[in-house]
């Protein structure tokens, strides 16, 4: 059977830092009540450079890491919710950048839950032997739509860009499910309505309990369904990669899985929330680092607007 496979990974983060410290001279708050709450300790911002630019990053280490010609990409999908434009789309730009001349190229708007929206759309398209190459970006410049000012929101977010080059394989992705709940779309909003031409409220609004409670409950209960439409126990999963969020809610989810912890990664304590640059950022670092082993069966999980949510099962 073709299945969809990672070949390649790679992301980019900003050089510049923001501390919790640094917050703390901003707006009333303190390291330790972010380290308490969140588990973030820093988030890069992208100050000089654009969303495409971070994304562009990402994809050419993807690509340089996955040894492909980028002409042999058939197809590129960036998940954002913060692009550089209305139009063109972001994999325009990154396909400019990248001379990945053969490409179909468009975006995906599902925030938080944009990379494992974007890779199930991609293997499907694999699937269906329309490609041979794709590359899925998650790139965001949350900094542009944060306020501030908001320190309920504010201490929360970073910028940077994550990446997969894929390729159809017989090993690799092996189901998905992806939800929505569009009743809880004014739970968590972003960005100007652009009906409102004078609004100048572009920032990010969130009933933070909320999004906590909806996390800590669906993002088990979609793994769970997962596995079992899949006849695998929790115990024959080698890793978790969730959305980085919260590490208390990565906790919440391990707990209600009863999960050993220490299969969730994290590095949410350098990069604040990513959106959906988060899982493929993470995924990057791990399979740099060697975390990653040839056979390991992989779940991967996001959450966000929309309210969305889901997760893919992979064997890496
Ligand atoms: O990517 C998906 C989208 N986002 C998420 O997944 C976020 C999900 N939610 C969360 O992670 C948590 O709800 C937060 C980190 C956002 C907030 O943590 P919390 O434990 O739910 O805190 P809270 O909102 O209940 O606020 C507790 C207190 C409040 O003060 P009072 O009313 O108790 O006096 C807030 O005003 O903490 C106050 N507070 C802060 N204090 C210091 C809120 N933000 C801050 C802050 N520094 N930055």
């Amino acid at each position: 059977m073709i299945r969809t496979r990672i070949i390649g990974t790679g992301s980019y983060v900003p050089p510049d830092i923001l501390t919790n410290d640094n917050l703390s001279e901003m707006v009333d708050t303190s390291d330790e009540w972010i380290r308490t709450r969140t588990g973030i300790c820093n988030r890069h911002i992208a100050k000089d450079m654009d969303n495409a630019d971070m994304a562009y990053n990402a994809a050419r280490n993807a690509v340089e890491d996955a040894r492909i010609e980028a002409s042999k990409i058939g197809l590129i999908i960036v998940a954002t919710s913060t692009p550089d434009y209305a139009f063109p789309n972001q994999a325009s730009l990154v396909q400019a950048k990248l001379k990945a001349v053969n490409a179909m190229c468009f975006d995906v708007s599902a925030a938080c839950s944009g990379f494992i929206t974007a890779l199930d759309i991609a293997a499907s398209m694999l699937k269906a032997g329309s490609y041979k190459y794709a590359l899925v970006i998650g790139s965001e410049k949350m900094s542009e739509i944060v306020n501030w000012k908001d320190r309920s929101v504010c201490v929360l977010f970073g910028d940077g860009a994550g990446a997969g080059a894929l390729v159809g394989h017989e090993r690799g992705i092996i189901d998905s499910n992806i939800y929505n709940d569009g009743t809880g779309a004014s739970v968590l909003t972003g960005g100007r309505r652009f009906s409102d031409s004078c609004s100048t409220d572009i920032f990010i609004h969130m009933d933070g309990q909320e999004v906590f409670k909806f996390a800590v409950k669906s993002v088990p209960t979609a793994i769970e369904t997962l596995l079992h439409n899949n006849n695998m126990d929790i115990n024959e999963v080698d890793k978790f990669i969730l959305h980085q969020a919260n590490v208390r809610i990565i906790e919440s989810v391990a707990k209600r899985l009863k999960a050993d912890k220490d299969k969730f990664p994290v590095n949410l304590n350098e990069y604040g929330n990513t959106s959906s640059a988060s899982i493929p950022i993470l995924l990057d670092e791990l399979n740099r680092n060697g975390s990653l082993k040839q056979g390991e069966k992989l779940v991967l999980a996001g959450f966000g607007a929309g309210l969305s949510w889901g997760s893919i099962l992979l064997v890496w």
